[in-house]
């Protein structure tokens, strides 16, 4: 997900670049298991690729692979200044999200990786505006739960609580709905859909010109 238009302290700093011009994030190779094959960015994949529909796996196996994935997708986030990923969203069918409310890669307190999420309670409903990385250039007002509580499974596989209201709320509920193919594109109002239909249409001539 990214943020709103109206959002400013959101957004994520420039990438530190070397003297070549190449992100400073890139780790080379030899350094340890980071290397760079393995920590180069994903590629976000832009609606209306079928992959986004197809959702996430359960996932399974718990391993240095799943955190390799983790840190790159957190890496691509960054790169593309997004608050959240899911991991459909990078081509990968497996119920996997991870997320930043500040969207800063300067601040990683915020960071959470949910794995098998799901939503055991929910409260409240409001409207927010929100973007998504693989809809570019398209914002939009959409409802969601204010309150929820969301049981997942952390990078070693253990079972988590966690409640969270608001922004970080609407975040997870966002990057969930890719876990099940569903879009934010999905969620609008009648008036909304009309609104974005030519921005839609223009995304999907670029993808069937590739
Ligand atoms: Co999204």
């Amino acid at each position: 997900m990214t943020p709103g238009k109206g959002a400013k302290n959101l957004t994520a700093p420039p990438i530190p670049r070397n003297a070549e011009g190449k992100p400073r994030n890139r780790r080379r190779p030899g350094a340890g298991w980071r290397s760079e094959a393995c920590m180069e960015p994903l590629d976000v994949v832009v609606y209306p690729d079928p992959v986004l529909r197809r959702g996430g796996k359960q996932v399974t196996t718990f391993d240095q692979a799943l955190r390799d994935l983790a840190a790159r997708m957190f890496e691509a986030m960054y790169a593309e200044g997004g608050v959240g990923l899911a991991a459909p969203q990078v081509a990968i069918e497996q119920k996997l999200l991870v997320l930043n409310p500040t969207g800063s890669r300067d601040d990683r307190t915020g960071e959470l990786t949910l794995v098998n999420p799901r939503i055991t309670r929910k409260k409240g409903r409001a409207f927010g505006e929100e973007g998504c990385l693989s809809f570019p250039g398209i914002h939009a007002d959409v409802e969601r739960w204010v309150d929820i509580t969301v049981t997942y499974q952390d990078l070693d596989g253990k079972e988590q609580t966690l409640q969270a209201t608001d922004w970080l709320s609407r975040i997870i509920q966002h990057e969930l709905d890719h876990l099940d193919g569903v879009l934010f594109v999905d969620r609008l109002t009648p008036a909304d859909k009309l609104r974005v239909r030519s921005k839609l249409d223009e995304l999907q001539e670029r993808h069937a010109r590739r």
